[in-house]
Formats: structure tokens, sequence, C-alpha cells
């Protein structure tokens, strides 16, 4: 995509981190700004911010987990700005620890938004993108999905965030192959990231009342949290940083967007296991990260 000046970019989770960076790099590029998230007050604030910085955008209050409200979104967009050229599935949440720990409820909430919220994305804006390029041979739309590198290796202690990022993962490659039968107007790509600093470690802040655990965390779970907060707080690229590298990759047509890739080893390991058909090695003694994960889960399970 070349032209993004004038275009109308909507980003789920557009409050906070990766998604309200993100937003800033689309006005910084001249795009009106559509800001979906359903933390009310931290989305007012970054419309409110983006619109002092000179740029068109609205809020649209949205839980991503549900269909009828990403439907309103999509509507809300036509009806502001007209058909979006860029969608941000990003909204997302995570939780971690050994996977049998993970109850039902940890499951539908973090299903539902990492994983019905991507569809359900896809599902409200794939055919108006596609009408948009029926009826103007010079429209162009992308639909960007926040994976992670959780969706390209599995570690311990990754558990259902890992799950849940494989299944984008697959979902935004069957939408790349759905897309390519149809014409190149519309594309998709996903974006993994690695650690990055953002607000996700207290992603439990916009947990619906009715999927929060009866019980609190299990030792193993807050061993998790807390490596997980400082791998977070460690990572080696701001938000700002990731923005940037992903607008880069959307203006080259590049599908796989790898804001780390000094991390890709990691990946052909993984895939050399899986060609192979050698068991998956225990991941990955020779880095440090992964290796003080792994520690730190195995004291708290010996209990
Ligand atoms: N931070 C990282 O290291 C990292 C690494 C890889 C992938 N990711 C992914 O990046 C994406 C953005 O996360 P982040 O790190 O910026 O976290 P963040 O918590 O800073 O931002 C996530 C945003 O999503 C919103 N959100 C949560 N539930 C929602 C719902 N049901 N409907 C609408 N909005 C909802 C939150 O209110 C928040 O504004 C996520 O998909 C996450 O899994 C993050």
């Amino acid at each position: 995509m070349k032209n993004l000046k004038g275009g109308v970019a909507v980003v789920t989770g557009g409050a906070s981190g990766l998604g309200r960076a993100i937003a800033e790099e689309a006005a910084r590029r001249g795009m009106k700004l559509v800001i979906a998230d359903v933390e009310a007050g931290a989305m007012e604030q970054a419309v409110a911010d983006l619109r002092a910085g000179g740029a068109e955008a609205i809020g649209v209050l949205t839980d991503v987990t549900s269909a009828a409200s990403v439907e309103a979104l999509a509507v809300a967009t036509e009806q502001h700005f007209g058909p979006a050229n860029l969608l941000f599935n990003n909204a997302g949440v995570a939780s971690g620890g050994p996977i049998w720990e993970s109850t039902e409820k940890d499951w539908k909430w973090l299903f539902g938004v990492n994983v019905d919220g991507v569809a359900n994305g896809v599902r409200s804006f794939t055919p108006r993108m596609l009408a948009a390029a029926a009826a103007d041979p010079g429209y162009e739309g992308c639909i960007v999905n926040t994976a992670s590198m959780a969706g390209l290796v599995t570690a311990p202690g990754m558990g259902i965030y890992s799950v849940s990022k494989h299944a984008v993962l697959a979902l935004s490659e069957c939408l790349y192959h759905d897309l390519d039968l149809v014409g190149p107007q519309v594309r998709a790509a996903v974006l993994c990231p690695f650690y990055v600093s953002t607000n996700i470690s207290q992603c439990h802040r916009n947990r619906p009342a009715d999927l929060v655990n009866d019980s609190g965390p299990t030792r193993s779970q807050l061993a998790t949290q807390a490596i997980s907060a400082k791998d977070l707080a460690n990572g080696t690229l701001t938000p700002e940083e990731v923005a940037a590298i992903t607008f880069k990759a959307i203006e080259e047509d590049r599908f796989y967007i790898y804001p780390s890739p000094e991390q890709l080893p990691i990946v052909r390991s993984r895939l050399d296991h899986l060609g192979n058909g050698t068991n998956p090695d225990i991941p990955y003694d020779d880095i440090p990260m992964f290796k003080a994960r792994r520690d730190s889960l195995k004291a708290a399970l010996a209990g």
C-alpha cells in the first residue's frame, strides 16, 4: 500500500500500548482515525490527544468479543469517514501459567478477546473493504491482525495466550489466501511482536465481572505473571518503534511483520522439530530469558 494519506484507519485496542502507538503513526501519515476500545476514559484521552495533534479522529466504544459491537464499529466508521483502508485487529489480553491451571473462565475471556475479537473484525470489515474495492479501482485496504512471537513458538508458562496467538496466525494466513482469490486491492498482514513495554500486564483491568475467577491465581500463575512483567519491562523496542516498523511493512506489502527479527532462530528451531518429527526441545536453554522463565516455573510448581 502506498497511498495512506487521507485514508481511514480503525484500531481496536487503540487506547493503550501498541494500538495507541499504531494510531499515532497512522495520524503522522495523514490518516483519519477510528479508535475502538472497551476502556472509555483511555479511549477518549487517546482521541483528544490525536485531535490536539491535528488528526481527524473519533472514538467508538467497542467490545471486540461481541459481534454486534464490532458490526456497530464498522457501521460507525463508514457513516463518519467512509470505508476503512486499514483495520488493525489489535485488542488483546494475556494470561499464562501451566496450561492445566487455566480455568474455563480464563479460556473464555482470552479466546473471546484474542480470537473472537479478530474473527469479528474480519467478518464485519472484509465485505465492506471488498465492496469499496469493487466501487473504486484506486481503493487499497489491509487488515492487520496482532498475533505475537507467542503465535510462532511455544514455551513453558505461555499457556493459553500462546494457543490464542497461534489461532490468530492461522486465521491471518487463511485470510491472506482467501483474499488472494478475489483480487489484489484488499490484503492481510500479521504483526508478531516480541516483548514490548505496554499496559498488557494490567490487562485484567478490562476483564468482565462474569469471567473473573472465583479464587485467586495459583503459585505458578503468580510466578508466570512476575516473570512476564519483568520480560515486558525489559522489552527492547518501544510501542512507537513497533508501530513505525508495522507501517513500513504495510507500505512494502509484507504479510509477516517481525519487529524483532533477531528472535527468528527460535522459530526456525521449532520448525525443524516439526519438519523432522523430533520432540520439542526444552525451550531454549541457551536463551537466558527462557531459561529464567523455566527455572522460576519449575520452582513454583515444586512448591
Ligand atoms: N506488549 C507486548 O509485549 C506484546 C507482544 C506481542 C503481542 N502483543 C499484542 O499486542 C496487542 C496490544 O496489546 P498491548 O501490549 O498494547 O496491551 P495494552 O493493554 O496496553 O493494550 C490493549 C488494549 O486492548 C483493549 N481491550 C482489551 N479488551 C478489549 C475488548 N474486549 N474490546 C476492545 N478493546 C479491548 C484495552 O482496553 C487496551 O486499550 C495485543 O493483541 C497483545 O496480545 C503484545
